[in-house]
């Protein structure tokens, strides 16, 4: 009986977080199920969810994911927050946590080309990379996308839950006028935070009546994050295309920049309700992991980037979270990120 109790309140606890760094991290693998025995071996059909069709989702995953849009706008998904993630706990120990599924082939995050420029001025004007698509869809598919349709069967099914939810409230039509809003905000946004970052010194100097030149909408956001706009320094790309030619895949990154004086892939997030820890940004990290690889990979760029910001901006001008992650944590979320793509090529 002891011994029963003490397996059934460790699962219990092992299941919902582990440590990184002292920060509290979902690991995406407890998301799927809660036997971790089973988790590992159990075959993918043997899921109660596997017959759902990652494509029917996709803009649904699209209007809730992308990075464009906040993953976690309506009140209804807070108690469900608390389903997924459990309750903020101390964390236990990281050799206490549970098994993380490891990727089959480490592929190196940083790379030690001859040809880096270790000094590479950083004056100038940032790059924005453009996309570079033929006509119709790229062979190399997005970091959106790969995260989109690798979501674990408990992902799809809160997604799912929460859309069925929204629309009760909100009916058919209201929920893609809804999504729509959401999706034009987080353009706007981005548009917004790209010119304030490419033009550059003159940023501090614009008075609130100069950032009046923006959408109403976006005041907030930008109200949000202007301290950590403060912080933001030597911007070196905006909005740029980033590619890992040997995993195959691309992305556009928001911003590599220095915050606090560390050079760091960062990505703007929009939301309506609180994200103050890292473990409340869904996937974020796993994607400014995704691009920072593909930015070291790229020759387009002359150096090397260990770090991450996910910054989570609030409409209602509250201050934005800025959530750092270290060259270590950044480690652990490119692992992640190889998992999902491993995940991804096996669906082909
Ligand atoms: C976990 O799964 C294994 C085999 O799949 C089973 O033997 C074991 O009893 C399960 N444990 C719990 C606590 O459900
Ligand atoms: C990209 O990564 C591969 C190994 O994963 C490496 O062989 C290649 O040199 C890298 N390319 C660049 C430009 O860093």
């Amino acid at each position: 009986m002891r011994m029963t109790l003490l397996k059934v309140v460790r699962m219990f606890s092992f299941k919902r977080v582990v440590s990184l760094g002292g920060i509290i991290v979902p690991p995406r693998t407890s998301l799927s199920v809660n036997n971790f025995s089973v988790c590992q071996c159990l075959p993918k059909r043997h899921s109660p969810y596997s017959s759902m069709d990652s494509e029917r989702y996709s803009s649904l995953v699209k209007s809730v994911m992308s990075s464009r849009v906040s993953s976690q706008t309506p009140e209804t998904l807070n108690a469900e927050d608390g389903h997924i993630y459990g309750p903020v706990v101390k964390a236990p120990t990281p050799s206490s946590g549970p098994k993380m599924r490891v990727p089959k082939t480490l592929h190196p995050f940083v790379q030690c080309r001859d040809t880096l420029e270790a000094e590479e001025p950083e004056s100038g004007p940032p790059a924005r990379i453009a996309l570079n698509r033929g006509q119709g869809r790229s062979p190399v598919p997005s970091v959106t996308r790969i995260l989109q349709q690798t979501l674990s069967p408990d992902q799809v099914f809160y997604l799912e839950r929460w859309k069925r939810r929204m629309i009760a409230e909100l009916g058919e039509e209201g929920f893609k006028e809804y999504s729509r809003n959401l999706f034009r905000q987080g353009k706007l946004f981005h548009s917004a935070v790209e010119d304030i970052l490419t033009s550059g010194a003159s940023r501090e100097d614009k008075t609130p009546s100069e950032r009046d030149e923006y959408p109403p909408e976006v005041q907030g956001y930008l109200q949000s994050i202007s301290h950590v706009l403060a912080d933001v320094s030597a911007v070196r790309a905006v909005e740029s295309t980033v590619q890992h030619s040997t995993l195959n895949y691309l992305g556009i990154a928001d911003c590599v920049a220095r915050y606090r004086g560390v050079l760091c892939v960062i990505d703007w997030k929009t939301s309506e309700k609180p994200k103050p820890f890292l473990g409340n940004t869904y996937d974020n990290p796993i994607q400014v992991a995704a691009y920072a690889g593909a930015l070291n990979n790229d020759s387009n760029y002359k150096y090397q980037v260990e770090n991450g910001l996910v910054v989570v901006a609030y409409k209602d001008g509250s201050r934005a979270h800025a959530h750092q992650l270290n060259s270590e944590l950044m480690l652990e979320f490119w692992k992640s990120w190889l998992v999902r793509l491993e995940d991804f090529a096996e669906q082909k």
